[in-house]
C-alpha cells in the first residue's frame, strides 16, 4: 500500500540517535542548543527555540505574544486544528479567513475585510498549505495596520522560501514562525517543534515559557546577562553575601514542560542535513504530477505558480467528482483497492463540532467550502519511487477516464 506521507530514516539517523542513547544526557542538554543553532542557521535567523510538537510552539507563541481573552486571533479555514486551537488556549478568539482557490492559502483580500467587520485584531496566524508560502508582504500591510502580531504556521513549509526569496523561518515578514517535525513533516522527530524568531525579548519569554516559566542560572549565560541581580525576583532567595546560591531557580510566570528531548533533537539535526536533497526530490516529484494531469478533464492542478519555491509537503488536486458522478469516498476506496492511499487536507476548522457547535458556520468560507469538496491528496514523499508514483497516476487516470 502506498501511503499519501511517510518519514525517511538512514543509518546516519539511527547511529545519532543511537549514539545519545550511548552517551550523555537524554534531556536538556547542550544537543538542544546545538540543534536550535544549527537551525537557525538553516532558515536565517537569530533565534530558534526547540519544543515537543508543532502544537506546542503554536501555543507558546500565543503566549509569548501575550494573547488573551477578548483578542481576535485570525487564521485559514483551510488548516490543522491545531493553528486555530492555539488562540482558544490563551482565551483569545480564534476567527478564521477564506482562501485563494488557486494558491489554497488565507487570502489577504478577504482578511482585510474581515479584519475591517472585526474592528481590532491581535492576531493573524498565516498557513503555508501544502508547502507554499502565503502572499506575506500583502498580509504583513494588513497586520501593520491593525498593528497585529504575525505568526506563521509554517508546520508544512520547511525548506521552502518566500516570493522574496528569503527562507521560510527568517521571520522577515513576521514576530514569529513555527514549525512541526511529526513523522509525515519536511524531517522527522517523532514529534517535535521550533518557534523562530528576531525578536530578543519574545526569544527569552519563550525559553521560559517551555520549561515552567522558570529563569535558573544556565540562562544568565544563555541571554548573556550583564547584572545577574536584576534578572532574579527574590533576591533574599537567590543571593547570600553578594553570591548566587548554587542550588537557586525561580518560577517567574506559569509556563510548561514544553521540551524536546535530546534524542529527537538529534534525529532531527540529522534529517535537517538532508533536508535540501528532501525538498529537490518532492519538487521533481510535484513537477511529474503536474506534467501527467495537465491533461485531464475534471482535474484542476492547484498551486504551480509556486513550485519554485514550495517546500512541497503535500500534492494536492482538485476533482470535480459532481460532474465526475463518483463520490469522493468512493473514489478514495477504489484508489485504496489498486493499492493507493490517499487523503483529504483538510476537513475545513470550522467544521469541525467543536468549532461548529460554537457558531462558526462554513458557509461563511466559500473558497474553502468548494475546495474541500473537491480536494484530494495523493502520496508524495521522499523515497516514493518512479514506479510507486507510475501506479499512482495510473489508477487515477484509469478512474477519471
Ligand atoms: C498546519 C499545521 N499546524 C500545526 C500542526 C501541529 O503540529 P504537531 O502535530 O507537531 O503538533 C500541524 C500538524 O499536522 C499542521 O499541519
Amino acid at each position: 500500500m502506498i501511503s499519501y506521507g511517510k518519514h525517511y530514516i538512514d543509518e546516519s539517523d539511527i547511529e545519532a540517535v543511537v549514539d545519545v542513547l550511548r552517551h550523555g544526557t537524554l534531556t536538556q542538554g547542550r544537543r538542544v542548543d546545538k540543534f536550535e543553532e544549527a537551525f537557525s542557521n538553516y532558515v536565517g535567523v537569530q533565534h530558534a527555540v526547540a519544543v515537543s510538537s508543532g502544537t506546542a510552539a503554536l501555543h507558546l507563541a500565543c503566549l509569548a505574544a501575550d494573547l488573551k481573552q477578548g483578542d481576535n486571533v485570525i487564521t485559514s479555514a483551510n488548516t490543522f486544528v491545531a493553528s486555530a486551537n492555539c488562540a482558544a488556549f490563551v482565551g483569545a478568539t480564534p476567527i478564521f479567513s477564506d482562501i485563494n482557490p488557486v494558491s489554497l492559502n488565507m487570502s489577504p483580500c478577504d482578511l482585510r475585510n474581515r479584519c475591517g467587520e472585526l474592528g481590532h485584531v491581535e492576531a493573524i496566524i498565516p498557513v503555508h498549505f501544502g508547502g507554499l508560502s502565503c502572499d506575506m508582504r500583502a498580509i504583513g500591510s494588513v497586520a501593520s495596520e491593525y498593528d497585529a502580531v504575525v505568526i506563521e504556521d509554517a508546520c508544512h513549509a520547511l525548506g521552502g522560501t518566500y516570493a522574496s526569496g528569503e527562507r521560510v523561518g527568517s521571520c522577515c515578514y513576521s514576530d514569529m514562525t513555527v514549525f512541526s517535525f511529526h513523522p509525515v513533516k519536511a524531517i522527522a522527530a517523532g514529534e517535535g517543534g521550533m518557534i523562530t524568531t528576531n525578536d530578543t525579548a519574545l526569544y527569552e519569554r519563550l525559553i521560559m515559557l517551555r520549561s515552567h516559566g522558570i529563569f535558573h542560572q544556565k540562562l544568565l549565560t544563555d541571554f548573556a546577562v550583564a547584572n545577574p541581580a536584576e534578572r532574579f525576583e527574590s533576591k533574599n532567595e537567590a543571593f547570600e553575601d553578594g553570591r548566587i546560591n548554587p542550588w537557586y531557580f525561580e518560577m517567574q510566570q506559569l509556563g510548561y514542560n514544553y521540551r524536546l528531548t535530546e534524542i529527537q533533537c538529534v534525529l532531527a539535526q540529522s534529517q535537517l542535513k538532508k533536508l535540501d536533497k528532501f525538498v529537490a526530490t518532492r519538487h521533481r516529484l510535484a513537477l511529474r504530477y503536474d506534467e501527467a494531469f495537465a491533461d485531464v478533464d475534471l482535474v484542476k492542478r492547484v498551486q504551480l505558480d509556486g513550485r519554485e519555491q514550495s517546500a512541497h509537503h503535500l500534492y494536492v488536486l482538485r476533482i470535480d467528482f459532481q460532474s465526475l458522478q463518483i463520490s469522493r469516498g468512493d473514489f478514495i476506496h477504489r484508489l485504496l483497492e489498486m493499492g493507493v492511499g490517499t487523503q483529504v487536507h483538510y476537513i475545513p476548522v470550522p467544521l469541525h463540532p467543536y468549532y461548529k457547535s460554537r457558531g462558526y458556520l462554513l458557509s461563511d468560507y466559500p473558497e474553502t467550502a468548494s475546495y474541500y469538496q473537491q480536494a484530494l491528496t495523493l502520496p508524495l514523499y521522499y523515497d516514493l519511487a518512479d514506479e510507486e508514483q507510475a501506479l499512482v497516476i495510473e489508477s487515477i487516470r484509469l478512474l477519471l477516464a
